[in-house]
């Protein structure tokens, strides 16, 4: 890719506890447009990026730039307006407010603009529309999931940052989910993906990160990954493989 990311952090070294390091130089860049995978092991460091990202964790060394802007230290609230979006994993819907109220949540900084991003998000997810006046705690796991997306979405973010959106969702809610991202991104949105369903993850986006000890271990398109010996080795899991060598040493 060429031309200026619309993030990219270099060297990035950050973590929780004084003395132990969760990322250790960790080199993620996402050019406009660009749909971003990031998947590797549990406990790897990769929700611990996008807070860092997102100025939820103490940054130790390394920097984060968002369109030539050092953003690096910068808080949520700041991040929001510069055009950082951003949906965490858990407790990402208001659940006493209606769906409406919720976007609206979204929209606090630039209440001017509702009617164009309303028409936004609600052509992404119609059913939203119609369902205005829900509340969001009644709305099942994918469907809080939407609203959530749509919130972060009605600020008009340059980058969205998505923590394991397919987390705890049946299977076919987690195919729409990913269809879902895709069309976000098709409309315009530069995405950031953190994802534990690797295969489906690398199977969506262009370029993909693998993060291991909360450094970018591999990098290349999704499908790329996908074909690489390593990869599915270590992070993809090989159990078809492992069926097949344990039928055989049984000898059936
Ligand atoms: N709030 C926290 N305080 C201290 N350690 C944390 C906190 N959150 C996560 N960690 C630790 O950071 C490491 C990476 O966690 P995380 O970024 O959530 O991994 P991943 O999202 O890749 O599964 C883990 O060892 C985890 O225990
Ligand atoms: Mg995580």
């Amino acid at each position: 890719m060429t031309g200026e990311p619309v993030l990219y952090s270099t060297d990035l070294v950050a973590g929780y506890i004084p003395g132990v390091n969760i990322l250790n130089g960790c080199n993620i860049t996402a050019y406009p447009g660009e749909l971003i995978g990031i998947i590797g092991p549990n406990g790897a460091g990769k929700s611990t990026f996008l807070k860092a990202v997102f100025g939820q964790v103490n940054i130790r060394s390394g920097t984060i730039h968002l369109k030539g802007d050092d953003i690096t230290g910068l808080k949520a609230d700041k991040l929001v307006t510069k055009g950082v979006g951003m949906v965490p994993q858990n407790n990402n819907v208001f659940p006493t407010l209606s769906i409406e109220e919720n976007l609206e949540m979204g929209l606090f900084q630039r209440p001017k603009v509702w009617a164009e991003r309303f028409e936004f998000v609600t052509e992404l997810f119609p059913e939203l529309a119609s369902r205005r006046k829900q509340r969001a705690g009644s709305l099942s796991g994918g469907e809080r999931q939407m609203v959530a997306m749509a919130r972060a979405l009605m600020m008009d973010p340059s980058v969205l940052l998505l923590d394991e959106p397919s987390a705890g969702l049946s299977p076919v809610r987690q195919d729409e989910t990913f269809l879902r991202v895709h069309q976000i991104n098709r409309a315009g949105v530069s995405v950031i993906m953190v994802e534990q369903n690797a295969r489906r993850c690398l199977q969506i986006c262009d370029r993909a990160y693998v993060l291991d000890q909360g450094t970018d271990a591999y990098t290349g398109t999704g499908r790329e990954l996908l074909k690489d010996p390593k990869v599915t080795e270590l992070y993809l899991g090989t159990l078809a493989a492992d069926v097949d060598a344990d039928k055989k040493a049984r000898g059936v």
